[in-house]
């Protein structure tokens, strides 16, 4: 029979669990057992506490439906999703090629084809902008016919999936590049929103003093045969909360401004984005698509049939 102490109780239940066959199952839990002992010593963690934290994690769980995932918006607000982002990017993705952001749970597949030059505004009225550049690989040679998705919020920072019915696409398309990788297409500006405040999550964030906020931004998920998908964001720089985003997702490279100055810009006196996107090759890494889709995660699911209540983290 061990006596058990504050330090000897770590290494007593690592010890049982070096049974576990599969190796990183038996990595991952290890190391998660030192971690959450040394976060309870560190913090002298109360059996109160403790019960509050089983109590949140019970509620951030429970307010999980095939619509939302409060663990991912917990994730995101914690800054642990973009930790994963950049690990999964730093083997992935080359020095060269343009950072990326989480997908976010706002892609929709099969969103209007645009003709180059063609608007992502089907029934939104805005400020018209225009965003243009060309698609390279990471030693400058144009990627000829690379696909884009782009998907934004409209001027009222709402996606079309919380502003009209599911059958609506809105500030939404898809383009092909032409043979020397360029684009151009008008859109609105977009305007940033609120993450869901109405579960636990946002409770921690309105108790964090925190405004809950993401600055506004366009998604872009950018597909080439041969390369990896390229899933970005471009994040307007005037926006109020560009340099406090609650879900961690900005780069300074990914700010941008639109402007009326630009000498190539190919609608001249039009607010316009000049972004050159920088694709990186296909490695057995996988993909970019990090975060895809939170339906994935309920037995059976697949957003669709209410995808009003989708979460809107991303
Ligand atoms: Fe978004």
């Amino acid at each position: 029979m061990q006596d058990l102490d504050l330090d000897s109780v770590t290494e007593a239940v690592i010890e049982q669990m070096a049974t576990t066959p599969d190796p990183r199952l038996r990595e991952i839990m290890e190391a998660a057992v030192r971690h959450l002992h040394a976060f309870a010593r560190e913090t002298n963690l109360t059996p109160d506490e403790w019960l509050k934290g089983i109590a949140f994690m019970t509620a951030v769980g429970q307010a999980c439906t095939p619509y939302r995932q409060e663990f991912i918006l917990l994730s995101d607000v914690i800054g642990l999703s973009r930790v994963v982002n950049i690990m999964h990017d730093a083997k992935g993705r080359e020095a060269a090629g343009t950072e990326t952001s989480l997908l976010g749970p706002f892609f929709r597949e099969g969103a209007p084809k645009i003709p180059l030059g063609g608007t992502l505004a089907n029934v939104s009225k805005g400020t018209e902008i225009m965003l243009y550049g060309q698609i390279t690989d990471s030693e400058g040679k144009p990627v000829p016919h690379a696909t884009m998705d782009v998907w934004q919020t409209n001027e009222d920072g709402a996606y079309d999936l919380q502003a009209y019915d599911p059958t609506t696409m809105d500030m939404r398309g898809q383009l092909q590049a032409d043979a020397e990788g360029r684009f151009h297409f008008r859109t609105f500006r977009p305007l940033g929103y609120s993450i869901p405040m109405d579960g636990p999550v946002g409770e921690l964030v309105r108790n964090q003093a925190r405004h809950g906020f993401r600055p506004a931004h366009i998604h872009i998920l950018v597909t080439a045969p041969g390369h990896r998908d390229l899933v970005t964001a471009l994040y307007f720089a005037d926006d109020k909360h560009v340099d406090s985003d609650t879900v961690f997702g900005v780069s300074q490279s990914l700010v941008v401004m639109p402007s009326t100055e630009l000498p190539d810009a190919p609608v001249k006196g039009m607010p316009s984005i000049r972004y050159d996107l920088t694709m990186s090759r296909e490695t057995a890494e996988g993909g970019g698509r990090v975060g895809s889709d939170p339906s994935k995660l309920v037995p059976g699911g697949r957003v669709g049939s209410d995808p009003s209540k989708l979460m809107p983290a991303g």
